[in-house]
């Protein structure tokens, strides 16, 4: 699927709730008491000496001085908290760390999260979906809508769940993937890019998921640095690559793809903050 495109900077019209939605979440986000909520529901999760103290600090510190801040889970939840989204697609899913600011602050959402569960991801097992669904459980007793698992390299599964390529035997093999879509919304109200971070790959993720981000729902878009996986040396893989397009100009920075989307997207609103802990970029479409 393309991206789709507009030379014209400026929204002439966006749509009254789209409106609302980006009046909501810029009141909220950043704010102490759902920074404090934030982490309240980061500390409930399960363990992670690795990556956990150092966020719930920064939070807290955050909370403590009294000052607007976020990053990932604290804009999710934010999002979450400002617009009850009906509907979220989660690229990356890891531990569940985003996943549950989401459910905790919308008890309808339905879920779906798209995760390739590697091994020892960020230094710490990746355990998969029986590990993560309980701790949804656990954190957000009080969410009642489904959270759908779609395990595997997100530059399959999510062509086969938008069948936005023909459908043959590969694609029939990946039956829970496809039935999966066929049931959900036709758009999402709130979708983060999170998973794989080489620049091409996150190109793919944004490229498949931009054109199903509903009128007034949010674009969360992860890890805004000056540096992207190539530089590690990982290369991207999908069983669609020889179709699949990337603008020419691609650098091994996802920094430089979140300017590039600012500068393509037309009739979307962007917030964006590069002080965090992580820098994170947010994408509203108005239109
Ligand atoms: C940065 S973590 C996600 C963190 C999570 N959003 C959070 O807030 O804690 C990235 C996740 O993406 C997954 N991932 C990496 N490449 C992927 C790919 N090509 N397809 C699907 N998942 C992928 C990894 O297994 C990992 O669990």
């Amino acid at each position: 699927m393309t991206i789709p495109m507009t030379t014209t900077a400026s929204a002439p019209v966006a749509s009254p709730r789209a409106l609302r939605n980006l009046r909501a979440i810029r009141a909220v986000i950043g704010s102490p008491a759902l920074n404090g909520a934030t982490a309240d529901t980061l500390e409930q999760l399960a363990p992670d000496e690795v990556n956990k103290p150092r966020l719930i600090e920064w939070l807290r510190e955050g909370v403590a001085k009294n000052e607007r801040r976020f990053e990932i889970r604290s804009a999710l939840r934010a999002i979450a908290h400002a617009t009850q989204p009906r509907s979220y697609l989660e690229i990356g899913t890891r531990r569940g760390w985003s996943l549950a600011q989401v459910l905790a602050e919308s008890p309808e959402v339905e879920a779906y999260s798209f995760d390739w569960w590697m091994q020892s991801y960020g230094g710490v097992d990746n355990p998969g979906p029986g590990f993560v669904r309980d701790e949804m459980h656990r954190v957000a007793p009080h969410h009642r809508g489904a959270v759908h698992f779609l395990s595997g390299n997100s530059h399959d599964t999510l062509p086969v769940f938008f069948q936005e390529v023909p459908i043959g035997a590969a694609e029939l093999d990946d039956e829970l993937v496809l039935r999966t879509g066929e049931a959900a919304p036709r758009m999402f109200d709130l979708v983060t890019v999170d998973g794989d971070h080489t620049a091409l790959g996150t190109w793919w993720d944004l490229s498949d998921v931009l054109p199903y981000v509903s009128i007034g729902g949010a674009l969360v878009f992860d890890d805004l640095v000056h540096s992207a996986d190539e530089l590690l040396g990982d290369v991207p893989s999908s069983r669609y690559a020889q179709v699949r397009t990337h603008p020419e100009a691609l650098r091994p920075s996802l920094l430089w793809l979140w300017e590039h989307l600012k500068e393509v997207l037309g009739g979307w609103e962007f917030i964006e903050s590069f002080d965090s802990i992580v820098p994170i970029g947010i994408a509203v479409r108005m239109r």
